[in-house]
């Protein structure tokens, strides 16, 4: 058994045999290029521990790698307390060759478009630029970086289309784009990412036009494309055999039959279609989806009757409220059918 003394001694001897802690090391070639980095966003607040006295692991927002003492991540995220963090992110970043991860996040002033820099992080398997006013295309080179496992690019003020290369990333887990200004179609190539494809959130943009039939291809976990423009089928996102958890195509002008699509018994926990043109009745598969928690039909073009029974029990679960304006959806929890 070990008493608190020896745990004591233990820890000191360990003190004494290493004294240079990671924090205290740093690469002085990562160094340099972060200093470069502070000196580009004009020394802000955020960044006043970045001192070139001190080891560059031990900096606020910087990871090293244990072994090498190599950047691999930068994190410049906004403190609870309001900073004036401002400019554009800087062609600096894209030194920084050892970098797996890179944020930017919460940082209202931070602005001009995704720095073209960072295509040369090609170990990059997590970039996140949310919450900024980071504007711009969403840039093709994107796709050059083969080990992006999440790319989000949340709230922003990014415009233009959404590259269909990005469809190349063969690693991509989760892809949010969410909350932009993002105009054009759904690429067709998206139903080409290696399956089963990752994540899809691009909720609440102005993207338009059909939802393309190879995104049948694809069953990630989570698919959101609320709040857009789409039109058309997106029937190819049903299914006994899918495995999405999460399929939110509210606020949309879509519009296809309700009435013979297809669910699995127990993946599907969320389905939101409201407020689109889809039309038909209600499924009667609906009544075996034995896990779904939000469910919401409201504002679309259904008619007859709400199927009752199965293991779901729809009946037991969901109020009015999910089934309102419809053409002529009836019967409990609605009114009789005639
Ligand atoms: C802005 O940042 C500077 C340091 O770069 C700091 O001295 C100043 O107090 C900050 N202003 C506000 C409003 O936070
Ligand atoms: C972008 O800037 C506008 C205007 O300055 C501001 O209202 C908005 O909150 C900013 N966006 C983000 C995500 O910080
Ligand atoms: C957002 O982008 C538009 C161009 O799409 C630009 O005119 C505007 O200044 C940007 N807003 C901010 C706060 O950067
Ligand atoms: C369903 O959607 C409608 C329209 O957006 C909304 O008013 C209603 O509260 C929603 N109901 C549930 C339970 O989410």
């Amino acid at each position: 058994m070990f008493s608190g003394a020896t745990i004591a001694l233990s820890l000191l001897s360990l003190l004494l045999l290493s004294p240079v802690t990671l924090s205290d090391k740093c690469n002085p070639q990562d160094k340099k290029v972060l200093l470069q980095i502070k000196k580009d966003f004009n020394n802000p607040y955020l960044l006043s521990s970045w001192d070139p006295k001190t080891g560059c692991c031990g900096w606020y927002s910087i990871k090293c790698d244990e072994k090498t003492a190599r950047v691999i991540s930068l994190d410049i995220s906004d403190s609870p307390t309001f900073t004036n963090f401002t400019g554009h992110i800087p062609p600096s970043v894209g030194d920084l060759p050892y970098l797996q991860s890179l944020t930017f996040h919460k940082l209202p002033y931070l602005t001009g478009p995704i720095q073209p820099a960072i295509a040369k992080l090609k170990n990059l398997k997590y970039l996140y630029i949310e919450y900024t006013n980071v504007s711009g295309p969403i840039p093709p080179f994107l796709a050059e970086l083969k080990n992006l496992q999440n790319l989000h690019l949340s709230t922003n003020n990014l415009s233009g289309p959404i590259p269909s290369v990005l469809s190349q990333l063969p690693k991509l887990e989760s892809l949010h784009l969410d909350r932009n200004k993002l105009t054009g179609p759904i690429p067709e190539s998206f139903g080409s990412f290696k399956k089963p494809g990752p994540d899809l959130i691009l909720s609440h943009n102005q993207l338009s036009g059909p939802i393309p039939a190879s995104l049948g291809q694809l069953d990630p976990d989570r698919i959101d494309l609320s709040r857009n423009k789409l039109e058309g089928d997106a029937s190819v996102f049903f299914g006994s055999r899918k495995k999405t958890q999460i399929l939110d195509l509210s606020r949309n002008l879509l519009s296809f039959d309700f009435s013979n699509v297809d669910f699995p018994k127990q993946s599907l926990i969320w389905l939101d279609i409201n407020h689109n043109k889809i039309y038909g009745k209600l499924p009667v598969a609906l009544t075996k989806v034995e896990n779904l928690q939000q469910f919401n039909v409201s504002y679309n073009r259904l008619c007859g009757e709400v199927p009752h029974g199965g293991t779901a029990r729809l009946q037991d679960r969901f109020d009015k409220y999910v089934y309102l304006h419809n053409k002529c959806l009836c019967g409990s929890p609605l009114p009789k059918c005639k």
